[in-house]
């Protein structure tokens, strides 16, 4: 395509009048007045182009610009280039009967061009506020390139550290899941669509795509209703209460059904049981390949199916362009399924102004609104609050006048965006290396080497990283994986240190320095010799753009780590899945610390992970007060309020992330030993006191019942109030 570098530089914005939802029906029914069923149809593609960023198996584009023309393309994925955009909307625009606009969606995961911390990062911060603002420069930046929705936040929850895309999941909690989708929606959308730096979001995977057997990419997802609803579904209907444009099917099967062709998931449950209005979206060709899970023998059977289900876009291939107009035709289908579904799309259009505004996100010289500094601040901030801080013997924050040898492959490293990097560069990103020397320390002298590669067997480094070492007051062995040994398509068996990190680790602490392991990863790995054997371990995920910055104010104390687990670490691969809110069983282990061989656990490693969800330390340290009730016997309607003292009884100034879970001790169905249902993030100066008050509602100790009801039953329930799952911290209740 010749690009037209006409056109954006007399782009006018100006406000986009806002609409009723009926001032909206009326001008969409006006116009599918208008549509021919093909027209109608054609709002239901969204077409890939070349130029845009492939995220599945390779497609042919070649036709998509004479679709357009023929009013056969809804929409566009993966584009990103501003004059591209410019040139394919105004063919859009200009060039078609009706000159209905497309919109333009991307993956900005967790960042466009600033790019924050992997998601898994991010949500270790527990801060909803921090996440929403980011969103918002996030948006701000995007809003700019042309793209309209992004493919995001995912909401899958996760408890498997081998599948690649825990990344990109806020963890393996329903509840957390639940409060920072909707700081991702209300971050991305703003407070309308219509606002010029506002985008539409998209959630993602519906439903159940992070349970694939054996964390294998894609694999069978088979669990029960009751698990979907109460783990799966929350965090979904959470983004729906805050009004979110768009759902995404997943790859997998749920009841044995593809998620995409899945009626009773996308009719059912998210129209009539959650009230969804926006419009859903199939993954990258997951209508086509309900084919591969033979439940339709061809495209044909597999367009009828998936409109039959509820699906009112389809993403890359084409089943509904090339079936849909025959199968009304044959009677085999109702027009007014497609008309249901053109409608949510075109309605989306007229929600975010592309109707009066096709170019509304589409600006000349867009870097000028990338990587802005107070952008990168923010970045930093994210970032110093996503790091774990998981082991610490003394050693940190580290003393100004030292002699430290940073060692290994990630000492120095620009590719620290991870996965989903949106349009992110290496070049743009801190090193750990760069991060220290930015803090202009006098009297710290650094040197560093890197000892090995992240992958390979080549140790031919590690002599050089061993006299330097040697030569230290502190190591820093600053390992972890590549940026994309996780994300999509990236599952791992194992969850060592890849190539010979380890072996440079253990050649280094056995020289008997302070040993600081500086972990980069998209995923849980297995630290568990780790941390049986050297002084301090810090989890910086990916941290994109500010990642060295950040990592040197938590190494130097600059910056006080909070950041607590939002995934459990297990001892070993073999341990997987584990996760805090499991079932007691009937034959739960008395004691961690001796064998009982009839009791349900390993006879090889503990039953505990290696760190619980909700675990995280500080350089400073707090106590907490038994939880304070008014009373210990409630009627089930009537709320109950909980109070907490907690004090900053160490040496710094620090956020603490106070979790409140809860216990059934007996109910209807078997329910977990803990089920978080608050948190809070405080700040307390160094001897500081602050009471929290927390106020619990039926639903709150609500659960699906024997019949599936989501109700509170009379009994006694433990509340559990701390700074990690593990808690015992706690009191009883009953409902009577
Ligand atoms: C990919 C991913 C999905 C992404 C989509 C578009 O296959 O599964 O998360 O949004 O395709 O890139």
């Amino acid at each position: 395509m010749e690009i037209n570098l006409q056109g954006l530089n007399n782009l006018r914005h100006d406000p986009i009048p806002e609409r009723t939802e009926e001032e909206i029906s009326v001008l969409v029914e006006n116009l599918l007045g208008k549509m021919t069923i093909r027209e109608k149809i054609g709002q239901l593609y969204e077409s890939p182009h070349q130029g845009g960023i492939i995220t599945g198996p390779e497609f042919d584009s070649s036709e998509s610009v004479a679709l357009i023309k023929e009013g056969l393309v809804g929409s566009f994925l993966g584009l990103h280039n501003t004059q591209q955009i410019y040139n394919l909307q105004k063919i859009a625009v200009e060039e078609t009967r009706l000159g209905i606009p497309l919109f333009f969606a991307f993956d900005v995961i967790h960042g466009f061009k600033t790019i924050f911390p992997i998601n898994l990062g991010m949500a270790c911060s527990w801060d909803e506020q921090l996440i929403e603002k980011a969103c918002n420069v996030i948006a701000d930046e995007t809003s700019h390139s042309g793209v309209n929705l992004t493919f995001s936040p995912m909401l899958d929850l996760v408890r498997d550290p081998r599948w690649g895309r825990v990344m990109e999941s806020n963890g393996e909690d329903p509840y957390l899941g639940s409060v920072l989708a909707k700081a991702y929606v209300r971050g991305y959308q703003k407070d309308k669509l219509t606002d010029q730096n506002s985008i539409g979001a998209c959630v993602k995977h519906y439903i159940g795509y992070g349970a694939a057997e054996g964390g294998r990419e894609y694999n069978t997802v088979d669990m029960s209703r009751r698990q979907i609803f109460q783990n799966y579904l929350p965090p979904f209907a959470a983004a729906i209460e805050e009004n979110v444009a768009s759902v995404m099917t997943s790859f997998n099967i749920v009841d044995s059904i593809p998620a995409t062709a899945n009626e009773f998931y996308l009719k059912e449950v998210l129209r009539n049981q959650l009230q969804f209005n926006g419009f859903v979206v199939s993954d990258y060709e997951s209508s086509k390949e309900i084919i591969e899970h033979k439940i339709a023998k061809d495209e044909k059977e597999a367009a009828y199916k998936c409109i039959k289900a509820g699906l009112d876009h389809e993403m890359v291939s084409q089943t509904y362009l090339k079936h849909l107009e025959e199968l009304v035709e044959s009677g085999e289908i109702d027009t007014l399924l497609i008309d249901d579904a053109a409608r949510r799309i075109l309605t989306f259009k007229y929600k975010i102004g592309l109707f009066d505004d096709p170019y509304k996100n589409v600006y000349d010289q867009p870097e000028q609104y990338y990587l802005l500094d107070e952008t990168r601040e923010l970045a930093r901030e994210m970032s110093r609050h996503s790091i774990v801080l998981l082991k610490n013997k003394g050693v940190l924050p580290l003393k100004n006048d030292l002699s430290v040898a940073i060692i290994g492959p990630h000492s120095d490293n620009k590719e620290v965006i991870g996965g989903w990097g949106g349009v992110g560069e290496n070049k743009d990103c801190i090193s750990l290396l760069e991060g220290i020397n930015n803090l202009g320390i006098e009297n710290l002298r650094i040197k560093t080497a890197k000892g090995c590669s992240i992958e390979g067997d080549d140790t031919s480094g590690f002599s050089e990283a061993i006299n330097l070492a040697k030569e230290s007051d502190v190591v820093i062995l600053a390992v972890g994986e590549e940026q994309y040994m996780s994300g999509e398509g990236y599952s791992r068996a194992y969850l060592n240190l890849p190539g010979v990190q380890e072996d440079l680790v253990k050649e280094i602490v056995q020289l008997g320095k302070k040993v600081i392991l500086v972990i980069f990863s998209g995923r849980p790995l297995d630290l568990t010799w780790y941390d049986k054997n050297v002084d301090a371990i810090i989890e910086t995920w990916f941290l994109g753009s500010e990642s060295g910055n950040a990592i040197a104010d938590v190494l130097f104390g600059k910056h006080n780590p909070s950041g607590k687990l939002s995934m459990s670490f297990p001892y070993t691969v073999g341990q997987i899945p584990v996760y805090y809110n499991h079932h007691k069983t009937g034959r739960p282990p008395r004691r961690e610390d001796i064998f009982e061989r009839f009791s349900s656990r390993y006879a090889d490693i503990p039953n505990k992970p290696l760190y619980p969800f909700g675990y995280g330390l500080s350089y400073t340290t707090y106590e907490y007060s038994k939880p304070l009730l008014s009373k210990d016997k409630y009627i089930k309607k009537e709320p109950v309020n909980v109070k907490i003292k907690l004090k900053n009884t160490g040496v710094m100034d620090g956020y603490e992330i106070i979790q409140l879970y809860i216990e059934a001790q007996s109910f209807s169905v078997s329910r977990p030993v803990r089920e978080l249902k608050r948190f809070k993030k405080v700040f307390l100066k160094q001897g500081e006191e602050k009471e929290i008050e927390f106020k619990l509602y039926p639903k709150d100790f609500s659960y699906y019942n024997i019949d599936m009801e989501y109700v509170i039953e009379d009994g006694k329930y433990n509340i559990f109030i701390g700074g990690c799952s593990s808690t015992d911290n706690g009191i009883t209740i009953e409902f009577i």
